[in-house]
């Protein structure tokens, strides 16, 4: 390991774009499917492999919902997310936004109950085995209906004290975030906080929508915002965080090399972006493999990686007095 690689590993970081159903590794779906006597398409776990090579987004999502497939049991969340805080503790994570998919899941008839349940026991036992924090991000599939996000907003109810905000995934590209404006109202009113993805795949007009229509207190990727330049001044202007993924964006052809990407840019421009994992099990790598790779690609300076982790603590969803303290333990590390 290089001097880089540790610098990174220990710098204290809070992720904020995570996917937990794009943390199942392909030896843990093996695993599901045997225990609950699921089939699924591969021989093997390099097979599995072999098949993540994507075009775009729709080549990806259609994988990672066949592969969610395997989930059925509380245990099986519950195992799901313990790997990932495992992982991101060995990556100085110590703090996680866990985005969660309910619709991919009660759509086949997992209770949401059943989903919640296991997800929040992980979350325990995580807090008490790695002092990791962490909190849960519901996140609408915007292929589907308002009708359908609105269900899903009604089933979240009992367990509203134990989930911090919403959001909104899925195929972004003719599924704009006007779509959702109301039932982004409604979860603002019972007190969530919002952030939505925009400008992945999605034009500038996408990020003007989540601000405008949906009130977003972030928003994930923002990509394609740089190609509105009165926009990244709003952007900066009114310090919206960025949830920004390196690897995620290399495998999914929004930048074609990264050596192209735009993490360095954005902080130049005054823009509070952050670097994040997405589907880590997906993309090839977990938090520190994504610092690492931009670091790599774009020569990030240290004091742009401590930026970034700075930066993840202040968008996190986090209340101001824990913000702070993380920000001075942050400045006592270093
Ligand atoms: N974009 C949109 N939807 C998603 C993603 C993503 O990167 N990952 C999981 N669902
Ligand atoms: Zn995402």
């Amino acid at each position: 390991m290089t001097d880089l690689d540790s610098f990174i590993r220990a710098l204290p970081k809070a992720e904020l774009h995570l996917h937990i159903e794009g943390s199942l590794e392909p030896e843990l779906m093996f695993a599901l499917a045997e225990r609950n006597g699921v089939a699924i398409p591969y021989a093997s776990v390099e097979d599995v492999r072999a098949a993540y090579a994507f075009g775009n987004l729709q080549d990806f999502l259609d994988i990672y919902y066949a592969g969610a497939d395997v989930l059925r049991t509380s245990q099986d969340f519950h195992d799901l997310a313990a790997a990932y805080f495992d992982r991101a503790t060995a990556d100085g994570v110590v703090h996680a936004e866990l985005m969660f998919d309910p619709q991919t899941h009660t759509d086949r008839g997992i209770p949401f109950a059943m989903v919640v349940e296991g997800l929040l026991s992980a979350m325990a036992d995580a807090q008490a085995r790695h002092g990791i924090s962490s909190a849960l991000i519901l996140s609408f599939l915007r292929h589907l209906s308002e009708e359908a996000a609105f269900a899903t907003l009604a089933a979240a109810d009992p367990w509203l004290d134990r989930i911090a905000a919403v959001g909104l995934d899925s195929s972004e590209n003719g599924h704009p975030p006007e779509k959702f404006a109301r039932v982004f109202a409604a979860a603002a009113a019972k007190g969530l906080r919002l952030t939505a993805h925009a400008g992945e795949e999605g034009p500038p007009a996408y990020v003007y929508q989540a601000l405008d229509l949906l009130h977003v207190d972030r928003i994930d990727h923002g990509n394609r915002a740089l190609e509105d330049d009165a926009l990244v001044d709003r952007l900066v202007r009114e310090g919206m965080t960025l949830t920004v993924c390196p690897l995620s964006n290399l495998k999914l052809c929004v930048v074609p090399d990264l050596a192209d990407h735009p993490i360095d840019r954005m902080l130049d421009l005054g823009l509070r972006a952050t670097i994040n994992s997405d589907d880590p099990a997906y993309f090839g790598g977990y938090i520190a493999d994504n610092y690492r790779a931009a670091a790599a690609a774009r020569g990030l300076t240290r004091a742009q990686l401590v930026q970034l982790a700075r930066n993840s603590f202040i968008g996190s969803f986090l209340p101001a007095d824990a913000i702070a303290a993380h920000l001075e333990r942050l400045d006592a590390h270093l």
